[in-house]
């Protein structure tokens, strides 16, 4: 089958537990592909897959070995090689830089670029050995292109530039085995991990001033990018960062 007209069946969604993770699961499932969400949440992945034919495996991404057990697993799940990974496991934390030391940084690189990387890389291992083509997709965020005043966090936007920059290496390095890597970079979006509504005449200001669409983003649509980046409607899309903010970092 020619690359063009593959329509990966089998996907993997770390951070499948909550918010984008979890609704890239329920979209992918009802839209018939075999679904397996990972996470280190149990309840969360139970939340996940409630009512549905979505498989879980409980994972940490920081940790090499289990990443790939859990890859392997999850392929036994569903009866082949993983095709396709959304990576939307993530931390975000608040800290005045001069606040944060070398392990606070360090932990956070661990878990959304180190961790994003192993998932992918395993995903990528099975598909080069099986010479099955694939297609990945990280989360990046739009805290990659700018800085923010009212919630410093270095380490975070350290860490999704490093995502971008790993995007574009990753789909130059696997475009011979067919396997397409891009990114999307969500803006404000209405997950638990967003901390903008914390204060909530802060946030009305911002996403009058700052957003052109003047609202939050939800899950879903974050989820359909990536799904979109996953499927062939995307076929000649590979290294690509899309962003799904609403207009805000166009503003
Ligand atoms: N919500 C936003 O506004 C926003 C904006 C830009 C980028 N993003 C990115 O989108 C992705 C998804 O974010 P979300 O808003 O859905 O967040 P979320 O907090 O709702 O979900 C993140 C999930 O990742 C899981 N996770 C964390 N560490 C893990 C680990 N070590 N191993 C396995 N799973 C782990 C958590 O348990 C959680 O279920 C993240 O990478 C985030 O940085 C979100």
């Amino acid at each position: 089958m020619a690359a063009d007209t593959v329509e990966p069946r089998r996907l993997l969604v770390t951070g499948g537990g909550s918010g984008i993770g979890q609704a890239v699961c329920r979209i992918a499932s009802d839209r018939g592909m075999q679904v397996v969400a990972l996470d280190t949440d149990a309840d969360g992945l139970a939340e996940t897959s409630a009512g549905t034919r979505i498989s879980t495996v409980q994972c940490d991404i920081t940790n090499e070995d289990a990443v790939i057990t859990a890859v392997a697993q999850a392929s036994e799940m569903v009866g082949g090689p993983i095709d396709s990974l959304v990576a939307a496991a993530g931390v975000y934390r608040i800290k005045p830089a001069v606040e944060l030391d070398g392990m606070g940084f360090l932990l956070l690189m661990a878990v959304n670029v180190t961790g994003a990387f192993l998932a992918a890389r395993e995903v990528a291992r099975h598909l080069v050995d099986s010479e099955v083509p694939g297609s990945i997709v990280f989360l990046a965020s739009m805290a990659s292109e700018s800085g923010d005043t009212h919630e410093p966090a270095v380490h975070y936007s350290a860490s999704k530039g490093a995502v971008v920059s790993m995007t574009r290496q990753l789909a130059v390095e696997w475009a011979p085995h067919e396997i397409r890597v891009n990114a999307v970079s969500p803006g404000v979006i209405s997950t638990p991990m967003l901390r903008l509504t914390d204060d909530p005449e802060a946030a009305a200001r911002y996403l009058q001033h700052g957003v052109p669409l003047r609202r939050l983003g939800r899950a879903d649509e974050v989820a359909r990018a990536c799904l979109f980046l996953i499927g062939s409607e995307s076929s000649y899309i590979t290294g690509a960062i899309l962003p799904v903010d609403g207009g805000a970092t166009i503003a």
